[in-house]
């Protein structure tokens, strides 16, 4: 084979690989291989010194003459795969805005959540700061430290679940008075909402979980009387303002006097229905004067100070301003109910 035979078949070898090539990528490939710098056509320039000096302008121009040619057709290919590549990718990039989106419903706060909100904002009103305690408690706090004698009964009236002899799941919201005495001084006005826990079968007035809100205040000169203008104000502010009060002797071990608070009953008035049983009234929980002894255990003069606390069941006054008629409904995460909110 001569000097110019040799070009005449890497341009055949070089046609054939162009035309074979399947993607843009094989043709650079085939660039470079011939035309490169170090290209198999380039190189042959590097054979004219070897040659007989009259063969020499003839050799250079075959080679470039095929190098042209191939440069080219490789332009020419280019270009086309190029085009048919970017419509391949076109296609395949295509974003069908007409398919139906993907439709996320977002999680919203529990129905109870907007009493707990309003019962917290008539505090707020009132100068209360809001707390937040532990839900799976010390018995200290829920127990002992708020006056119940080891082996009380009232002990046994809180049935409760425990995680071990020391902790257990709160059974009222009571439970963080002690905590929040211990870290303050007098004057103070708090309140606190929450899940508290007793062990109780479930029907539609009684649950295992339930919610409270407990408020307590302490200062000097503090009586009975302010406690029940404060009650009242609750009880107006949150279920109407034509309802009244009712507070009758009763027992709990943190407050002496202690009292059951009853409200005219939101159904019927006060003339008596099947919710308040005929009586006209609707009990929504306990309050009295803060005992001695919890003050004196907080390092609080009972001498010097007095203080006024009460609780209450906040599903109770949901379900009267929401005509709701089973407890369960707040647990059963039945999203017919939840979704009313
Ligand atoms: N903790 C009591 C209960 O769950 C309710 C209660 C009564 C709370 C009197 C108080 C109070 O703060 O002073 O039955």
């Amino acid at each position: 084979m001569n000097e110019f035979e040799d070009i005449k078949a890497l341009e055949e070898e070089a046609k054939k690989l162009i035309e074979s090539a399947k993607e843009s990528s094989e043709l650079d490939a085939i660039d470079t291989k011939f035309l490169g710098r170090k290209g198999e056509l380039t190189l042959q320039l590097r054979k004219i010194g070897s040659l007989e000096p009259e063969k020499r302008k003839d050799f250079g121009a075959a080679v470039n003459a095929a190098k042209n040619m191939l440069a080219g057709q490789l332009a020419d290919f280019k270009r086309r795969f190029a085009e048919k590549e970017k419509e391949l990718r076109l296609k395949k990039e295509t974003l069908d805005v007409t398919v139906p989106g993907r439709f996320y419903v977002p999680g919203t706060p529990h129905v109870l959540m907007e009493t707990f909100d309003d019962i917290k904002k008539i505090f707020i009103g009132l100068g209360y700061e809001i707390f937040d305690s532990p839900e799976v408690e010390e018995y200290k706090y829920n127990f002992a430290a708020l006056n119940y004698p080891e082996e009380h009964p009232a002990i046994d009236e809180q049935m409760s679940f425990y995680i071990d002899k020391e902790h257990l799941l709160r059974t009222h919201t009571t439970a963080y008075q002690h905590r929040v005495m211990l870290g303050r001084k007098p004057p103070m006005k708090v309140c606190t909402t929450g899940k508290c826990y007793r062990v109780d079968a479930v029907d539609a007035t009684h649950g295992h979980t339930f919610h409270q809100v407990d408020c307590f205040a302490i200062d000097k000169g503090i009586t009975f009387s302010d406690l029940k203008g404060t009650l009242l104000h609750f009880a107006k502010s949150m279920l109407g303002q034509h309802v009244e009060t009712r507070f009758r002797p009763d027992f709990f071990p943190f407050v002496e006097p202690g009292a059951e608070v009853a409200v005219t009953c939101t159904i019927c008035g006060g003339k008596g229905c099947n919710v308040c049983k005929g009586s006209g009234w609707l009990e929504l929980g306990g309050a009295g004067m803060i005992h001695p002894n919890i003050l004196r255990g907080a390092g609080i003069d009972p001498e010097v100070y007095s203080g006024f606390a009460f609780g209450f069941g906040i599903e109770r006054i949901h379900m009267l301003l929401h005509n709701v008629n089973d407890l369960r409904m707040f647990m059963d995460n039945d999203l017919r109910f939840l979704r009313q909110r």
